[in-house]
């Protein structure tokens, strides 16, 4: 399964870049974290002509240079701290791929140095570091668009479509998430796994996605209250980790291998959600929408990351009959891993509006910080957010 997801979160599979692009402004590219994510980053820029790397950054020593080797990028300057790097180097703009629990500190670092940022998903660990980064985005004015590339999915876009149309009529309840059978992630290592490193599991790495699918299509109503809690069942067992030949990775397991919440939202809509890395069963079910006129059905995939399982159905009824229309699956004209890098170089350029703005991420990272937290607590907690 591991490999299932690296090939799907890694699709290099994109077209060259369109002559519409100006390159009266090349764009200077710093690289914070050279680990995963971080290729297929590069991969990106690299199809941009309007783009030179300039710099990358990574903890652990000669990393980036091993990584910029590797990638075919010349003449880029490594170093082992980020501080330094955006001390040292004339950056117009970073990507910041450091595994989850440094996406907050590097963010604010990089903002404070007066760079536009793309952050890597999930926003941050906890609802507190996403206010801490977005005050900081207000004092600086920088660009900080949050790396959600299934916004960039024609599917993802004709929910959205589809809910703002009005054929549903007003939304009441939502059902949504995913999950695989066997997929909790060490594709190249544990920082997806480790407390001090990834922090929150698959509530954050899927999890916000499943939340992002439903919440961006009925416009990020704010939410108000949450009942959840996470389990660590299949990561903790010693089982599962030898079927996986990784025994002993039971003991460095510190996350949420699945998660529930039960949120209510603004507007009297109620959010029912679940995820998970790993189950004993296919697909904890198809997300659905349900509306005063009509509801629809968005079927899941087996690897959950975001993306719609095939054609969608809407239920509602046609002259006092019910019927179901199918909505055909949609085919994106280009990957999304470069509409994502795309469209945050040209809100750079451009002096536009993140494509995946934090104040709505705030709002998905309220939910996910919610489950922990009504977890801990073991009842339904009120969310509240501070002003930024
Ligand atoms: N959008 C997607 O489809 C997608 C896919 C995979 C991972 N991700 C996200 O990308 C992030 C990174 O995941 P990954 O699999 O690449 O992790 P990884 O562990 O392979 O790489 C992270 C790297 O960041 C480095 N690092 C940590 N703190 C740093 C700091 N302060 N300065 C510089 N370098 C630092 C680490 O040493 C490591 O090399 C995660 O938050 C994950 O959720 C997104």
């Amino acid at each position: 399964m591991a490999e299932l997801v690296k090939d799907k979160a890694l699709d290099f599979n994109v077209e060259k870049a369109g002559p519409e692009i100006d390159m009266s402004k090349i764009v200077r590219v710093g690289i914070i974290g050279c680990g995963w994510i971080a290729e297929s980053h590069v991969r990106q820029y690299l199809k941009c002509p309007d783009v030179v790397i300039v710099a990358g950054s990574d903890i652990i020593p000669g990393k980036a240079a091993k990584f910029f080797a590797d990638m075919g990028v010349e003449g880029a300057a490594c170093y082992e701290s980020t501080e330094e790097m955006l001390e040292k180097e004339d950056l117009d703009v970073v990507s910041i791929c450091t595994y989850n629990a440094q996406h907050a500190p590097c963010a604010i670092q990089a903002m404070k140095a007066g760079v536009d940022v793309m952050l890597e998903k999930p926003f941050t660990v906890t609802l507190e570091e996403a206010v801490e980064v977005m005050k900081v985005e207000k004092e600086t004015g920088r660009l900080l668009s949050i790396g959600f590339q299934p916004r960039m999915d024609e599917n993802m876009k004709m929910i959205k479509k589809i809910v703002e149309s009005g054929e549903l009529g007003d939304i009441y309840y939502i059902q949504t998430g995913g999950g695989r059978r066997r997929g909790i992630p060490t594709p190249f290592g544990t920082s997806f796994i480790e407390k001090d490193k990834g922090a929150i599991g698959a509530l954050g790495d899927i999890g916000c996605y499943s939340l992002d699918m439903v919440l961006n299509a009925i416009g990020y109503p704010k939410p108000l209250t949450v009942t959840g809690i996470k389990t660590d069942f299949f990561g903790k067992s010693r089982t599962y980790w030898e079927a996986e030949d990784k025994a002993g990775y039971e003991e460095i397991f510190g996350v949420d291998d699945f998660a529930a919440g039960y949120i209510r939202l603004e507007g009297g809509i109620t959010l029912d959600f679940r995820i998970a890395w790993a189950m004993n069963l296919d697909t904890p079910g198809d997300t659905i929408i349900m509306g005063t006129k009509g509801s629809l059905r968005i079927p899941s995939t087996e690897c959950w990351n975001g993306s719609v399982g095939g054609a969608m159905t809407i239920y509602h009824d046609v002259a006092g009959k019910g019927c179901q229309t199918e909505i055909p699956i949609l085919k994106t004209k280009d990957s999304l891993f470069y509409l994502k890098i795309r469209s945050f170089l040209d809100a750079h350029k451009n002096g536009t509006p993140a494509p995946v703005p934090s104040s709505q991420i705030l709002y998905n990272q309220a939910i996910l910080d919610g489950i922990v937290k009504s977890s801990a607590a073991g009842k339904e907690i009120e969310i509240e957010i501070p002003e930024i």
